[in-house]
């Protein structure tokens, strides 16, 4: 049993690693001996975060800004021309618009359908000869899929195509995973709920808004970096190779027992 969570030596993939929950689990593979490659859309603070998560192992920064399938494919092209195989892709990145029913846009769907879904179903599709490349049985290659309360239940965010694509990459990572079981690939489907970034910054600004929201969570609080890095570790190693078509929640309780 020794090793059961051991990922050092994996190459991964982490999009949207430079910043937010993309960068924390960027930094917990990194210092669990992975070698890791971050995008952004920005060279800059993607050259910023792998130089500093460099500090505790390997870390590249590839900038990308992964809203068309193209763009998908050149990251790929980059990472195909650096690494023959690649044994974990976090599917990360993630794009939200909110605005009233009244008045949300149409434009408000394409882009947002764009970088949650077809994004990542384009990096895998794109990635499996390097994905294959290092997976066995009892060692399979991994893709974790970040998805959303917001698409498991109707959390009131006015976030309709946010809501509609974190759905949409629920259901495609089980599709996936029935289809890449056989080739040792796992998917899985990461279920968040609340944690403190960028993107929930508009949820947060009021202190009583943070209160009513905490006021939700069973278990009384946001999630953390060790919450993310921790269930992101077990399915990335020999502890979670078991697991494939799952959607995992990690929510403190607000799916299962609110
Ligand atoms: N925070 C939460 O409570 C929460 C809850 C449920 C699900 N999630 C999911 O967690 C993931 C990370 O979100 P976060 O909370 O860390 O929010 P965030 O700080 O806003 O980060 C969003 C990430 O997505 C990247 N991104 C956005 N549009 C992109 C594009 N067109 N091309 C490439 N990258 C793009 C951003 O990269 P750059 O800006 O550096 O380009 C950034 O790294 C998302 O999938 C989100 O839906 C978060």
């Amino acid at each position: 049993m020794t090793g059961l969570f051991d990922i050092s030596g994996k190459v991964a993939l982490v999009t949207g690693g430079a910043q937010g929950l993309g960068r924390m689990i960027a930094e917990g593979l990194v210092r669990a001996g992975a070698r890791v490659y971050i995008t952004s859309r920005k060279a800059d603070i993607c050259e910023q975060t792998a130089r500093e998560l460099s500090e505790f192992g390997e870390c590249f920064p590839i900038p990308a800004d992964l809203t068309t399938p193209e763009a998908a494919t050149a990251l790929v092209n980059e990472i195909k021309s650096r690494e023959s195989v690649v044994h974990i892709l976090i599917n990360n990145a993630g794009k939200t618009w909110g605005a009233p029913l009244e008045s949300f846009p149409d434009k408000a769907w394409a882009s947002v359908m764009a970088v949650n879904v077809q994004g990542p179903f384009t990096l895998v599709r794109d990635l499996l000869p390097l994905l294959k490349a290092g997976a066995t049985a009892e060692n399979p290659a991994r893709v974790i899929n970040i998805g959303s309360l917001a698409g498991a239940k109707a959390e009131r965010l006015s976030a309709y195509s946010y809501s509609a694509s974190k759905a949409a990459i629920h259901h495609l990572s089980k599709v996936l995973a029935a289809d890449l079981a056989e080739s040792h690939i796992t998917v899985n489907a990461v279920v968040l709920g609340y944690f403190p970034t960028q993107m929930t910054a508009h949820i947060r600004k009021e202190d009583d808004e943070t209160q009513k929201l905490l006021a939700r969570v069973p278990l009384g609080r946001l999630g953390t970096p060790e919450d993310i890095v921790g269930l992101i570790t077990f399915l990335s190693s020999r502890a979670g190779a078991y697991v494939t078509g799952s959607e995992m929640y990690l929510d403190g309780g607000l799916s299962g027992c609110a």
